[in-house]
């Protein structure tokens, strides 16, 4: 098994341990995540999800070993299967904090960048070195990475393959915040379990409408948004949270 589950007060937490490869995603380590994402978005208990990397890195990418006597065909299914296991989370109706330990390079930046919220250590090094094995990031990381930062700095990422330190992540804009590395996980359960504690609906809504919104031009993003907070006054949370506040009371939300 590659990846540990640990369940506590509505928070999954998703450790990739594959100490011998650095974490590096295989076949198996993908099939395994998807596996762990479909049982906690099942998982009535789990209202948001943590995914970090045991011991020093987050991920050191996809698996070179795998991927050194690849025929095109073979990439072709690499690279889909890859792809369609980062939109799995991406699109998962809960949302998902990378707590980046370590290392998030090649496939493990692409991990991060699948997630909702980016959270480093400030051990964290990030990269795209694809070119420096003769290749590009093929898990979804051309496009993510230059919704996350422009075109400009995309660029430079993938043509240098220069990897990052936290801080050059953070100005850049592809991760949230950094921590002391010893603070990280905590600082990451404590923030999901603040958004555990926001409308469970309002929560999945709110990740739905910037996913979809940020490929629909302004009108049509504006309105999927008024269709979106329609269809939240169909369920019960407007009216617990509205009447929460107004009673000075904190909101019960149904999973
Ligand atoms: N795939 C397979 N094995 C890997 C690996 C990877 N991505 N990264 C590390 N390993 C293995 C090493 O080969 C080594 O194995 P052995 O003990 O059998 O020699 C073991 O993990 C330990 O690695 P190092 O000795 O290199 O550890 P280090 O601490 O000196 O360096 C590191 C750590 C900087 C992460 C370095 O291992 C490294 O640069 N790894 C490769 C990073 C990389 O290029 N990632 C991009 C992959 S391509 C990709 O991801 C394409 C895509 O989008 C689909």
């Amino acid at each position: 098994m590659h990846i540990d589950l640990q369940k506590d007060d509505g928070v999954a937490l998703l450790t990739i341990n594959r100490p011998e490869a650095i974490n590096a995603l295989n076949i198996a380590v993908l099939e395994e995540l998807l596996e762990a994402i479909a049982q906690v978005e099942s998982d009535d208990d789990v209202r948001v999800v943590v995914i970090t990397g045991a011991g020093k890195a987050f991920v050191a990418g996809a698996d070179i070993v795998h991927m050194s006597g690849f025929s095109p065909e073979e990439a072709r299914e690499w690279s889909e299967l890859g792809q369609r296991t980062l939109s799995r989370i991406e699109n998962m109706k809960k949302p998902v904090i990378a707590a980046v330990n370590g290392y998030a390079l090649g496939g493990g930046n692409e991990l991060a960048m699948a997630c909702d919220i980016r959270v480093a250590s400030d051990r964290a090094v990030f990269g795209q070195p694809e070119v420096k094995l003769g290749m590009i990031a093929g898990f979804g990381g051309t496009q993510r990475l230059t919704r996350l930062v422009g075109p400009g700095r995309a660029k430079e990422i993938l043509f240098t393959g220069d990897r990052y330190d936290a801080e050059s992540a953070c100005r850049m804009g592809l991760v949230n915040k950094v921590v002391p590395a010893d603070e990280l996980l905590n600082y990451c359960l404590d923030m999901a379990k603040r958004i555990a504690g926001g409308g469970t609906q309002a929560v999945r809504l709110s990740k739905e409408a910037v996913n979809r919104g940020q490929d629909l031009d302004l009108e049509n993003a504006f309105s999927l948004e008024s269709v979106l907070f329609t269809a939240l006054f169909s369920t019960e949370e407007p009216h617990e949270g509205c009447s929460a506040f107004l009673e000075k009371r904190e909101p019960k939300f149904k999973p």
